[in-house]
């Protein structure tokens, strides 16, 4: 059965996507975008307050502690986009700052309208600020904003919470080549990078003890049964969390614990998985804080400040187009 909530073209292209990743030759794999229905995005909310994962925390004291610094370094008037609304809690920082000198358009962008929607309540009530969301993919948003400009305002984007490391890090360098493109010299990014720590800290925070982590991902499968009428038995899968050493990444798994026959009907596809091989669902790739200048000047920009956490390295990293 189809889920009713999805829209026809959304349903289409999941399934094809999760048919073409779950064929894959080698490593079966699943694209971490489909973690977030709304169960998936609760869980990774709960996952933000977990003792182990400390991510997000060393985000948002960065963002309390400096942002005053930060917006000191800004070209004036500037407006903010967001790429992926979150909850809003930690760009309040960003946005107070800002009121101080000037009033502020702030455009989250977001594919969740349920997102924006918890974003514009949280952060509509900041006096000189003005919240439009935008509904579409990252970069088409960027450009939407963008071409909507005042011919003296410049752009501050916010890509926070290290969700550059969910790509591949080619991937994630051509992405930031996408936005110099949109953007003007002089506008501004704030980039969040989580930083390389000790292994057993980094294992911790993607597999915790009360088993959040393994519910967000095990949820992937529940959704595919929701939305797609599969029958994984998401008793027989198990969540796994690796440290990849050569590509410095944490990787999270499903293993199958016995060989099993699965059916994606709406995908047309029936498979087989021996025990104890995966599905591959995510990477969360780590840094060192030396590689993020390295990374902007590649992509066009300049690094022109870093802020590292002292309780969970992690770096807000401001880069300025070229
Ligand atoms: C959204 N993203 C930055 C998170 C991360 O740490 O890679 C997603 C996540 N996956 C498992 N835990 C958190």
């Amino acid at each position: 059965m189809l889920t009713a909530s999805l829209p026809i073209r959304h349903v289409s292209e999941f399934s094809a996507e999760v048919r073409e990743s779950l064929t894959k030759p080698g490593q079966r794999e699943l694209p971490s975008k489909y973690l977030y229905d709304e169960v998936g995005s609760a869980l990774f909310e709960a996952i933000c307050v977990l003792p182990e994962y400390g991510l997000t925390r060393a985000d948002a004291r960065l963002l309390e502690k400096y942002s005053r610094e930060i917006v000191g370094r800004l070209p004036s008037p500037i407006q903010v986009a967001e790429l992926g609304s979150g909850s809003g809690k930690k760009t309040r920082w960003i946005l107070e700052a800002l009121s101080r000198r000037q009033r502020t358009y702030y455009y989250p962008i977001e594919i969740s309208p349920s997102a924006l929607a918890a974003c514009a309540k949280e952060l509509g009530q900041i006096d000189l600020v003005s919240v439009v969301g935008h509904e579409q993919p990252y970069l088409e948003g960027l450009r939407t904003v963008a071409e909507g400009r005042g011919e003296r305002d410049h752009l501050l984007v916010l890509f926070l919470g290290s969700t550059i490391g969910n790509f591949d890090r080619d991937a994630g360098e051509e992405f930031l080549s996408e936005m110099r493109e949109i953007l003007q010299p002089g506008d501004a990014l704030l980039l969040g990078t989580d930083l390389e720590k000790s292994i057993e800290l980094q294992l911790l925070a993607y597999d915790d003890p009360a088993g959040v982590t393994a519910a967000f991902n095990l949820n992937l499968l529940a959704r595919i049964n929701r939305e797609l009428g599969a029958d994984f038995d998401l008793s027989s899968f198990r969540h796994q969390a690796r440290w990849n050493r050569v590509e410095r990444r944490i990787e999270m798994h499903l293993g199958s614990m016995c060989r099993q026959t699965v059916h994606v009907p709406a995908a047309s596809l029936r498979f087989m998985l021996d025990e104890d091989e995966t599905i591959w669902t995510e990477s969360s790739h780590k840094y060192q804080a030396e590689e993020i200048p390295e990374m902007a000047e590649r992509t066009g920009f300049r690094c022109d400040g870093q802020w590292i956490d002292r309780e969970w390295p992690f770096a807000q990293n401001l880069l300025i187009a070229g």
